[in-house]
């Protein structure tokens, strides 16, 4: 039987190192590009401690041409790909706007080139929820227009899903909501440089001492207990709604775009009770000034995924508490 190659663009970074094991799982084979700028070859080295055997992968920046062009002339047969690779950093996309064109569409563009130059026809993209800026109405459904964008990073998000749409690949946007928790091993993770400023990483990092206390941006919004809503979406049901989509994108050609999230909205301060209950610690907190930019409330309707891609997120909040945890502590 043939091997189902993808090759996947920023595979050693926490999403990616997640939904290799995946790809693993369900019989592909999947090959990674990554520079380790954002992560860790401890990450490759979970993976494939993970799956009992070693990964392929290439240490290669995406938004070199050349080199990328020599991997995909390596690699014959190549399904898809799965693109990651991007920076990530909200706050630090406002401060170097550049860096972030520089990299996330250029990346892209690099990797889109490949393909047209060596006829692989099916992507799937990393997008976000940001692309819908501040929705209308909740819960955001993939039709709802892109309104302005609140970052230069939600910016990029914005403009790569139009050039997917311009060219013409076979293409499936996911547009995640917010990713929390790892695999139960705490194998992988997220080796993210920069300071941590997503909400549950600043949690387990309170928890385990490195931090005084979590600041609550914000009590005064138009929420139940006034602080802001977001849909937590463990990583691995979001690793498993790659796989889905590489095999619905091998029947459907097209262009697609699907919101992964559990259509679930919790508060910030619903999220820090439910990571005391699960884990049985105390986190200390205060309530803090707003933070600029901030949505009030984001949740997904992730209907479209449920019906075309047979996906919908099955790990609960808890465990995903539990996970985000276990990986603090191990890492
Ligand atoms: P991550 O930083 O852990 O992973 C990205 C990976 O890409 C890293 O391993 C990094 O080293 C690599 N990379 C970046 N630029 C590269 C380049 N030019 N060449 C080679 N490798 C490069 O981030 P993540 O959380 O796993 O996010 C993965 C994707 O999902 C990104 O596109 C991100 O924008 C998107 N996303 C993330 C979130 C989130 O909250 N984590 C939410 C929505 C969308
Ligand atoms: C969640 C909630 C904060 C920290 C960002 C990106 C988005 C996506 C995910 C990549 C908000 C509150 C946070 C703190 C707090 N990433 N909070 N105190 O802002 O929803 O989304 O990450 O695509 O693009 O914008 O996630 O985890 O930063 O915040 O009160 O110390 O927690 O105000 O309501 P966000 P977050």
């Amino acid at each position: 039987m043939n091997e189902r190659k993808v090759i996947v663009p920023g595979g050693a970074g926490y999403i990616g190192s997640h939904t290799i094991v995946e790809l693993h799982k369900s019989g592909f084979t999947p090959i990674i590009i990554d520079n380790l700028c954002n992560s860790s070859e401890k990450n490759i080295k979970g993976i494939s401690e993970i799956i009992g055997k070693d990964i392929k992968w290439h240490n290669v920046d995406c938004t070199n041409q050349k080199a990328i062009d020599n991997i995909f002339e390596l690699e014959d047969n190549i399904e898809g790909i799965i693109h990651f690779a991007a920076y990530k950093s909200v706050e630090e996309s406002v401060q170097n706007p550049k860096k972030y064109y520089d990299n996330n569409i250029g990346s892209l563009e690099v990797i889109l080139n490949s393909m047209k130059k060596y006829k692989v026809n099916n992507i799937i993209f990393s997008s976000s929820c940001t692309v819908y800026g501040i929705p209308d109405i909740l819960p955001v459904t993939e039709n709802a227009s892109f309104k302005k964008a609140e970052s230069p990073y939600a910016e990029t998000k914005q403009i790569c899903e139009k050039i997917l749409i311009e060219n013409n690949f076979s293409s499936v946007s996911l547009r995640y909501f917010n990713p929390i928790g790892s695999h139960s091993s705490s194998l992988i993770g997220d080796y993210s440089d920069d300071k941590a400023s997503n909400l549950i990483p600043i949690i387990t990092e309170t928890a385990i001492g490195n931090r005084e206390k979590v600041t609550v941006f914000g009590n005064d919004y138009n929420t139940s207990d006034g602080t802001c809503i977001r849909d937590y979406i463990h990583v691995l049901d979001l690793a498993k709604s790659h796989v889905k989509s590489m095999d619905f994108l091998i029947k459907n050609a097209g262009k697609h775009a699907f919101n992964i999230g559990t259509g679930i909205g919790v508060s910030v301060l619903q999220a820090i009770r439910i990571f005391e209950k699960s884990n049985n610690i105390k986190v200390n907190y205060s309530i803090g000034p707003r933070r600029i930019g901030d949505i009030e409330q984001i949740y997904a309707n992730s209907n479209l995924a449920k019906v075309k891609l047979n996906w919908e997120a099955k790990e609960t909040i808890e465990q995903a508490m539990i996970s985000a945890w276990e990986w603090e502590k191990k890492k």
